[in-house]
């Protein structure tokens, strides 16, 4: 058991867990249920902070002030998970944040990835050396202004096998967390293999892996996180960043469901993944506050049996 789990201080600190009984309430006045990241417990209507920095989430925002007022929103509407990392910008996303939320409140759950950086043209290059990924997570803690997160992901390129360079890197995440620099330990774009794999040499408390309506692949992880009580993060719930035009919302099983119970796709996006497993915890994200409402706003979503149905 993981020691930081017994280490509570009397007055919660940022990046200290506060303990949580009830519901948040969103901004649309509904409740969302909650589901615990490792030592925090967090609304199950996070926030994805990437499409906060400028075109191919390099440089500054088109609309800085809104960018800010987007994340200050999304706290005031009960979101307190956040989804970030120092390559988005690179630095920019965790500069917003920054300037938004700090002092942070006890109790927002900031998570960032590791394994990647940008070059001067905003090309990704991998940063996943075990000490890559140590001097990754003290940019990200520097940018962001903090001592602490809740969590990093190690975060895979696609096909990685699972072998002795992964537990490698994992043992970076451990070290980190082990000098206190995290409070969990998290994997993205994994396998079940690579969770296995993972949890014979430590705790995880997070995993984030592509998943929504139009995309079950990483189905077999989210099962077993859910058989195990991991939080299991799907990024791409709204369908961006996938080839073509967007097979979420534009999906006509999204779109008739959404016009029957008088929701917007996305809402339906959203609910539909709320619906589907209980350790699923949502970073949707935006760059608009009218997007942020509606998006929050879909806790109030409820779905049928016809519905369910359909979005089978
Ligand atoms: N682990 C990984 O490898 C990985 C990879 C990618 C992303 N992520 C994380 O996952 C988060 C979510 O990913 P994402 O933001 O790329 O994709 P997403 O949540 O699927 O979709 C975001 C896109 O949908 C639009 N949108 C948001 N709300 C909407 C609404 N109500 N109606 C219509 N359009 C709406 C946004 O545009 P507007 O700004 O105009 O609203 C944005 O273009 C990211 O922020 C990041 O933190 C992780």
């Amino acid at each position: 058991m993981d020691e930081l789990r017994h280490a509570r201080p009397a007055e919660p600190r940022y990046g200290e867990p506060k303990t949580f009984s009830g519901q948040l309430m969103s901004s649309s006045n509904q409740r969302v249920s909650r589901f615990d990241l490792g030592t925090f417990s967090v609304s199950r209507l996070g926030f994805g902070a990437m499409q906060l920095a400028g075109p191919g989430v390099f440089g500054p925002p088109r609309d800085r002030p809104e960018a800010l007022a987007v994340l200050r929103a999304a706290v005031e509407g009960g979101v307190d998970h956040i989804d970030t990392a120092q390559y988005y910008g690179p630095d920019v996303v965790n500069d917003l944040i920054r300037e938004a939320l700090h002092p942070y409140p006890p109790g927002l759950a900031i998570v960032t990835k590791l394994g990647a950086r940008r070059d001067n043209r905003g090309g990704i290059v991998l940063y996943d050396e075990p000490h890559q990924l140590r001097a990754g997570l003290e940019e990200n803690l520097a940018s962001l202004g903090a001592d602490r997160l809740a969590a990093a992901n190690l975060r895979l390129v696609d096909g990685a096998p699972a072998d002795t360079r992964f537990d490698d890197q994992l043992a970076a995440l451990v070290q980190a967390r082990d000098d206190g620099l995290i409070a969990g330990v998290g994997l993205s774009n994994i396998t079940v293999d690579h969770l296995l794999r993972a949890l014979a040499l430590t705790e995880i408390v997070c995993v984030q892996n592509l998943f929504n309506l139009a995309d079950l692949s990483s189905l077999p992880v989210l099962q077993e996180c859910t058989a195990r009580g991991i939080a299991f993060v799907p990024f791409f719930s709204l369908g961006s960043g996938m080839r073509g035009p967007n097979p979420v919302l534009g999906d006509p099983r999204v779109r008739t469901v959404a016009a029957r119970l008088g929701a917007t796709p996305a809402q339906v996006a959203l609910a539909w993944a709320l619906d589907y497993a209980s350790n699923l915890l949502l970073i949707p994200g935006t760059a608009s506050r009218v997007h942020l409402a509606e998006n929050l706003a879909a806790a109030s979503v409820v779905l049928d049996a016809a519905a369910r149905r359909e979005l089978r």
